[in-house]
């Protein structure tokens, strides 16, 4: 039997209704599933949507949802739950929630019996369904369900809709083997998987011939990339490949996991002019004791050596950190000893969490759970002490000169376009003197949470 092409059956369904079909994919959690949520709009547009920025009156929403913490789920509990009214106004709407959240089965069944106005519930690995789903629901007027196998947005003839004119996502593998004990990641993403590197390679050079100024490298632990693969390739080889391809771009990667952090990968940053000199490089905590119950495999001294390789080997290079407070058992001690680190490891910026519990993981079940008053005191601390040593960073960077990708990606007032330095440092400068783009910096003055920048004109260089 011929494959039945169901986006070409939802294109003729929609075009014999009258309008425009619009669509708002509103995606939440890490980069990779906001990389996944760019192919969901890709496979929209195919079925002949247009893709909108909000869910105001569009005729299509799907909710991408992460799980990462609680309250990143009661989000989008709520914000479905905004719809409820419109779906009832609109009998053509169609709303589907898919991604991590759905893969969890208390929370399938949860959509399932008390949200009967979610017409498509979809998992992370049933993306490449979506046209199918969407033809039997409106032909058949009932609620679809799929939450099963497949290879999901990992699957290579997949379309993407890039939602920004200057940087572009570009996942190098998918999943995770790690199975730290506070993480949902390995539970609803599946097993670690990389993609072969000239297809990688096809879509850098594709990204680039588009005009795109920076490439994000992304997967759970890029560090790890090529396990698995008939050709043997690691991340820093696959690093130098891409740095090769010609073009005026500059490349980032994340996340890299300390236990597979190697002087290779180092070296090649260093030696890759398009390599931005940052790596973001998560710790989690400073205890030993808690990191072995995190299964992180790592200590707090070999994270330092790390950081300390990683100073002598790139000139300027900045490190980023994610940290966790209130795992359970965290004791004032083990607190005070991810304190100790932050002082010694001198991050640019970390993104602090207080843990929380995820159903189906290892520390769940960990006795000693911390109480909520405790963990936010230390996070509080723990951000206080942060703040001051991202200002020192930002002004120990006062008097370099640096290149700088103008995006306006941060909001930094009224008057001033912002951009992110080689060293992933946010600087902004008098939007009459520069446009989006590159453009060299001279690096003025600290204003604590960023640079301030006077732009070098091509002459003067
Ligand atoms: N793969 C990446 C992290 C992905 S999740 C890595 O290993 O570094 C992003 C961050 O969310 C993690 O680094 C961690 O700091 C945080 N996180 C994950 N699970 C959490 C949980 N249960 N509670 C609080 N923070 C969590
Ligand atoms: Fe989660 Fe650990 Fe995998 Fe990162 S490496 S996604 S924190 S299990
Ligand atoms: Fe969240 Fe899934 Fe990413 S749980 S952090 S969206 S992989």
């Amino acid at each position: 039997m011929p494959e039945i092409n169901f986006t070409e059956k939802v294109r003729e369904l929609l075009s014999k209704r009258e309008g425009v079909h619009t669509a708002f994919v509103h995606t939440y959690g890490c980069q990779q599933n906001f990389s996944d949520g760019e192919k969901l709009e890709g496979i929209l547009e195919q079925m002949g949507y247009t893709i909108v920025d909000s869910a105001e009156g569009a005729e299509f929403v799907i909710f991408n949802t992460c799980a990462i913490r609680e309250n990143a789920e009661k989000r989008v509990f709520g914000n479905v739950g905004i719809l409820k009214k419109a779906h009832e106004e609109n009998p053509d709407m169609i709303i589907a929630v898919c991604g991590c959240m759905v893969q969890q089965e208390h929370i399938a069944k949860k959509f399932r019996q008390s949200y009967p106005f979610v017409d498509i519930v979809f998992g992370t690995h049933a993306a490449p369904r979506l046209p199918e789903l969407v033809y039997k629901h409106i032909t058949a007027k009932k609620r679809q369900f799929d939450i099963g196998e497949g290879e999901g947005c990992m699957a290579e003839y997949l379309p993407i809709h890039r939602d920004d004119d200057m940087k572009a996502n570009l996942p190098i593998m998918h999943g995770c083997d790690n199975f730290c004990t506070y993480c949902v990641v390995p539970l609803v993403r599946g097993r670690e998987k990389s993609r072969l590197p000239e297809n990688i390679l096809a879509e850098a050079r594709e990204i680039v011939a588009a005009g795109y100024k920076e490439i994000t490298l992304l997967g759970q632990n890029v560090n790890s990339y090529g396990k698995g693969l008939e050709n043997k390739i690691t991340f820093a080889e696959l690093l130098r490949e891409v740095n090769a391809i010609p073009g005026d771009f500059r490349i980032k990667f994340m996340t890299s996991h300390p236990k597979d952090c190697t002087r290779e990968l180092l070296e090649a940053i260093r030696d890759c002019e398009k390599v931005c000199n940052y790596i973001h490089l998560p710790v989690q905590s400073g205890s030993n004791d808690v990191l072995h119950r995190m299964n992180r495999r790592y200590t707090a001294e070999h994270y330092m050596e790390l950081v300390d390789m990683a100073r002598e080997i790139i000139p300027d290079v900045t490190i980023t950190s994610d940290l966790i407070v209130g795992f359970p058992g965290e004791t004032e001690e083990d607190f005070e000893a991810t304190m100790e680190l932050s002082r010694k490891a001198r991050w640019s910026m970390t993104y602090s969490f207080i843990y929380s519990k995820r159903e189906g993981t290892k520390a769940a079940v960990m006795e000693d759970q911390i109480p909520h008053d405790v963990s936010s005191n230390r996070f509080q601390r723990l951000l206080d002490l942060q703040t001051e040593i991202s200002h020192e960073i930002n002004a120990s960077f006062v008097g370099k000169t640096t290149t700088v990708l103008f995006d306006d990606e941060v909001d930094v007032g009224e008057g001033y376009i912002s951009g992110r330095s080689y060293e992933n440092l946010v600087v902004r400068a008098p939007r009459t003197d520069v446009q989006k783009g590159f453009a060299k910096v001279y690096l003025k003055e600290s204003l604590g949470w960023a640079l301030d920048g006077e732009i070098i004109k091509t002459e003067e260089i």
